[in-house]
């Protein structure tokens, strides 16, 4: 493979650039690694260990292992994660949700989910507050999907549901200075002021279930890595609010089908959507990029590159649930044993029977959205 010139790797909330070292990110953002030993505390819980702590797609965390130790004490926890909707779910988004959806499961928590309709409005030049709210609705289908109850699972849509939100996130807005922020989200004078509030608003679902309730517990955040500058400044406001701070378990991006792992929203064909068809499904994954060699002879050669290969990655992330067929899989590509034809074939068949139940399954969610309401 020809040596591609490595990009400056960029993580904030609003972009996600270069190539991932998830090691220097637990370094920069100070988080704490997720270690053999908290996994046997985990699994002490929950029997079995989701694919996605098996094979460290969730790496990182925040304070986990106090969440532990409270409910050995005997206090809950309530879990929380959310959506920027800027455009339709892609099977990457899926991956926290369906992870969440098992902590609910192994610890009958209640899910808070919050769908950033005014954020994507004050962040995206170019979306129309319409649209965001739209593609909230849209998007919170994709979430009901994948099997979560109304008993326990409440969707915030920040427009909709401002009056619910708004007092704790004047608390937590009174108690974060600019400079912090500033320092925090690398605001720029050129920045629109509704963006410098927002995260006030992404900070409320750590606390609102108290204000329901009564009950004043910790809200654990599965998410992507990127959305910890959000947590930092809510952890600070925390205690000041008589709340306690919230923990969060990060995991890796799914890589997109570009060049190098590359997704890009301007590029619909790096991203396998909820609702693509079969076909174009077939097509996006036959054009993905691999670690395959240039040559059918070089790659019975040589072998191809697993640790490169969108394709892998998808399996491993998702696809291929059971682990010694995924190693397997690893082995026979690094020996030239298989071409990356099987394997588009394979992962092709893999996704479309997905969504197949998926797009039914999302269909049918659309009369139901009202039930999940936070406002019910
Ligand atoms: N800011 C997030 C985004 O752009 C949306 C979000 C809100 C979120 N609350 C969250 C994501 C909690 C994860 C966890 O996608």
């Amino acid at each position: 493979m020809v040596d591609e010139e490595k990009d400056e790797m960029i993580v904030t909330p609003w972009e996600v650039r270069g190539e991932i070292d998830y090691a220097r990110l637990i370094r920069e953002f100070g988080t704490e690694p997720i270690t053999e030993s908290l996994l046997e505390r985990i699994a002490k819980h929950t029997g079995e260990l989701h694919l996605q702590l098996r094979r460290r797609l969730f790496f990182s965390h925040r304070d986990l292992d106090i969440i532990l130790d409270l409910l050995d004490k005997g206090t809950k926890f309530v879990l929380y994660t959310g959506r920027g909707p800027s455009g339709p779910v892609h099977i990457g988004h899926l991956v926290p949700w369906i992870f969440t959806k098992y902590l609910q499961d192994k610890f009958d928590t209640r899910l808070y989910f919050q769908m950033t309709d005014d954020e994507k409005f004050v962040v995206e030049d170019k979306l129309r507050l319409e649209e965001t709210k739209n593609f909230g609705y849209e998007n919170a289908l994709d979430l009901i999907a994948l099997g979560f109850e109304p008993e326990d699972t409440f969707m915030i849509f920040d427009v909709d549901d401002i009056d619910l939100l708004y007092d704790i996130a004047l608390k937590v807005a009174k108690r974060t200075t600019y400079s912090t922020a500033k320092a925090t989200f690398g605001f720029r004078d050129s920045t629109n002021i509704g963006w410098i509030f927002w995260p006030a608003i992404q900070a409320v679902p750590c606390f609102i279930h108290e204000k329901l309730t009564g009950e004043n517990v910790p809200a654990l955040i599965p998410a992507a890595i990127d959305q910890d500058p959000y947590w930092r400044i809510t952890r600070d406001v925390a205690p000041k609010l008589g709340y306690y701070k919230p923990a969060q378990i990060h995991c890796r991006f799914l890589p997109g089908l570009g060049t190098g792992g590359k997704m890009s929203a301007s590029e619909p064909e790096t991203s396998i959507y909820t609702t693509d068809s079969p076909d174009a499904v077939k097509k996006k994954i036959w054009n993905a990029y691999t670690g395959g060699k240039a040559t059918v002879n070089e790659q019975e050669k040589l072998g191809g590159d697993p640790n490169i290969c969108t394709i892998f990655q998808y399996l491993l992330y998702l696809f291929e649930q059971n682990d010694e067929e995924l190693v397997e899989r690893e082995r026979s590509c690094k020996a030239g044993e298989t071409l990356c034809g099987h394997c588009k074939d394979e992962l092709t068949e893999k996704v479309n029977k997905f969504l197949a139940e998926h797009q039914k399954k999302r269909e049918k969610a659309r009369s139901r959205l009202a039930d999940f309401h936070i406002k019910r």
